[in-house]
């Protein structure tokens, strides 16, 4: 169960260095009873030794007991150091097949606590989720956000309209079809959930597009590396402009962390800024954004419903595209909000 070599040790076949086990010792010298902690990085000689390690039996926890060279002892409880090994979930991805059953919920039983968790663990493995019988009424969007977090005011106000108005600053406040986008990537940073209430449905048109952009992110990644390669690391700019705004950002259309994971999409049509490349990359460049918009836009990625009045989407706005297709005609009215999605994690880790 322990063996010790010269700068770590195995514990249930585990491998932790001294340095991590002596900058993590969860002793209140070196951790505060907030559980913060206390020890700094600097405070641990680079090459600290345990002067003896011994497996303890603390109450039914089998505890790891060092006693450093410095006099210093740390009692690890087993349960943290296999904590260490913990896996984190996966998201489900989607295609163009989307089932919404497991998704949708009624905002009338939001109250219930079993729902709400639902209802806010489908942001975490889908991305997306959807309410219905939420009162069509104005602002109401914002009483949703209550329901776990807090809202995220822009330039366009706590919530905006989206409506079509005489000399619109956005796209979005004409008829027109806008393709598959992530709002906002002209700000930093962006904004990271998204709710859409519908108030009033067009007759005609006004259809909700939606794609899984991690989904179809790893689809290009196994169908043409080479485009993957392109938009994971070519940046972008985005602006928006108007009367009381001027917004700039910058990203690349595919974001990978350290690992290589994907972790968050940036496509916008209405705000992207012309591509600065030298002359030899350009069209590469264009063969894979185009190739990757049009995966987006096929049956394997694309989900469309339309929204009636009463119902409200949420969902994560670095995963998750949307889009409006085929002009509406009539009258038709939506509301929307920013929130930020940290918010919701920790209302949905609390209620686990
Ligand atoms: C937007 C938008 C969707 C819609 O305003 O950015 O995506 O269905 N609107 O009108
Ligand atoms: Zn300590
Ligand atoms: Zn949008």
């Amino acid at each position: 169960m322990l063996e010790l070599f010269s700068d770590h040790l195995f514990f249930h076949d585990k491998p932790f260095h001294y340095f991590w086990l002596r900058d993590n010792c969860p002793c209140d010298q070196c951790q505060h009873e907030s559980g913060q902690r206390l020890i700094e990085v600097m405070d641990v000689p680079m090459n600290i030794r345990p002067e003896a390690a011994t497996v303890v039996d603390i109450g039914v926890d089998k505890s790891l007991q060092i006693l450093w060279q410095d006099g210093h002892r740390s009692i690890y409880p087993a349960s943290l150091l296999i904590a260490e090994a913990f896996v984190p979930e996966t998201p489900s991805l989607w295609g163009g097949g989307l089932q919404t059953d497991s998704i949708r919920f009624d905002y009338n039983a939001i109250d219930d606590p079993e729902v709400k968790r639902q209802w806010l663990q489908a942001i975490e493995t889908h991305g997306l989720s959807f309410l219905y019988n939420v009162p069509a009424q104005v602002g109401q969007v914002l009483k949703v956000v209550d329901h776990f977090g807090y809202v995220r005011e822009t330039n366009y106000g706590r919530y905006f309209e989206v409506i079509s108005k005489e000399e619109p600053e956005n796209l979005a406040f004409t008829p027109r079809p806008l393709s598959l986008h992530t709002d906002n990537p002209y700000r930093h940073p962006v904004p990271t959930l998204q709710l859409l209430h519908c108030l009033e449905a067009a007759p005609e048109g006004g259809v909700t597009a939606l794609a899984d952009g991690f989904y179809a992110a790893q689809l290009l990644r196994q169908q043409h590396p080479e485009y993957f390669a392109l938009l994971s690391t070519i940046t972008l700019h985005y602006n928006f402009s108007s009367d009381s705004a001027s917004l700039s950002s910058s990203g690349p259309v595919i974001e990978l962390d350290c690992e290589g994971e994907i972790i968050g999409i940036r496509i916008n049509n209405r705000s992207v800024q012309p591509v600065r490349l030298p002359f030899e990359e350009t069209r590469d460049f264009y063969e894979a954004y185009q190739c990757f918009m049009n995966l987006l836009h096929s049956e394997a990625c694309k989900y469309t419903c339309k929204l009636a009045p009463g119902e409200l989407m949420m969902f994560n706005n670095q995963r998750v595209l949307h889009g409006r297709e085929v002009p509406a005609r009539g009258k038709r009215h939506l509301q929307g909000a920013y929130a930020d999605i940290d918010s919701l994690r920790s209302e949905l880790k609390r209620m686990n």
